[in-house]
């Protein structure tokens, strides 16, 4: 009779022996310092491509997840706070050719004038730097000509990365953006 019960408890056994293996080999230093030899910057690419902000109709790129009480009397939407997933594309059209995405997340973090604080990957998907990412995080006045936005790490090919953006408005209709942007990434 209590052959079965032993049986049972068997994987039970087994997987306590098997945690507690992990557990010895997993005793690592908690930190060592080497010194450090690859990936030193050396290259800059230049990326131009057109970022879709779509907030309107059925299909959007830009959702509105958040707000304050006082976001909708705000003339600059302060507290506003919007998730994207964007299409970067070629060509100012939509329908051109895809060659990643943004995604991440923007908000209204500026009471007088039209300030963004934007959190994005860029997530590429053609050519050299499909699979690579470029972190972008700063500050977007969307009025502007002229702006800048730090790109402040990657992966992949962008690991390490260092850079800047140049974001500029191409198009507006309606309450949609297409955007402009090139990117200089050292890596
Ligand atoms: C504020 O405006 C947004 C966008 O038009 C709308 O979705 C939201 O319901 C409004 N919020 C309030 C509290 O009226
Ligand atoms: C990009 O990489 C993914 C994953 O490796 C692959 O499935 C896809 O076909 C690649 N796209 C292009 C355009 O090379």
């Amino acid at each position: 009779m209590a052959t079965p019960f032993l049986l049972l408890l068997l994987p039970m056994i087994f997987s306590s022996i098997l945690l507690l293996t992990i557990t010895v080999t997993q005793s690592e230093a908690y930190s060592k310092t080497t010194p450090f030899e690859g990936n030193k910057p050396d290259k800059l690419t230049h990326l131009h491509f057109y970022f879709h902000d779509i907030i309107s109709g059925d299909n959007p790129t830009s959702i509105r997840v958040a707000e304050a009480p006082g976001t909708n009397s705000s003339a600059t939407v302060f507290g506003a706070v919007l998730v994207v997933d964007a299409p970067l594309t070629e060509g100012p059209e939509l329908s051109s050719k895809e060659v990643g995405r943004a995604q991440g997340l923007y908000a209204s973090t500026d009471m007088k004038t039209f300030g963004f604080s934007m959190v994005f990957n860029l997530a590429f998907t053609e050519g050299e730097f499909n699979g690579s990412t470029a972190a972008m995080y700063g500050r977007n006045q969307i009025l502007l000509e002229d702006r800048e936005l730090p790109i402040i790490g990657g992966t992949g090919a962008f690991r390490f990365a260092r850079g800047y953006a140049r974001p500029k408005t191409y198009k507006i209709v309606n309450i949609d953006a297409v955007v402009e942007y090139n990117v200089f990434i050292w890596h």
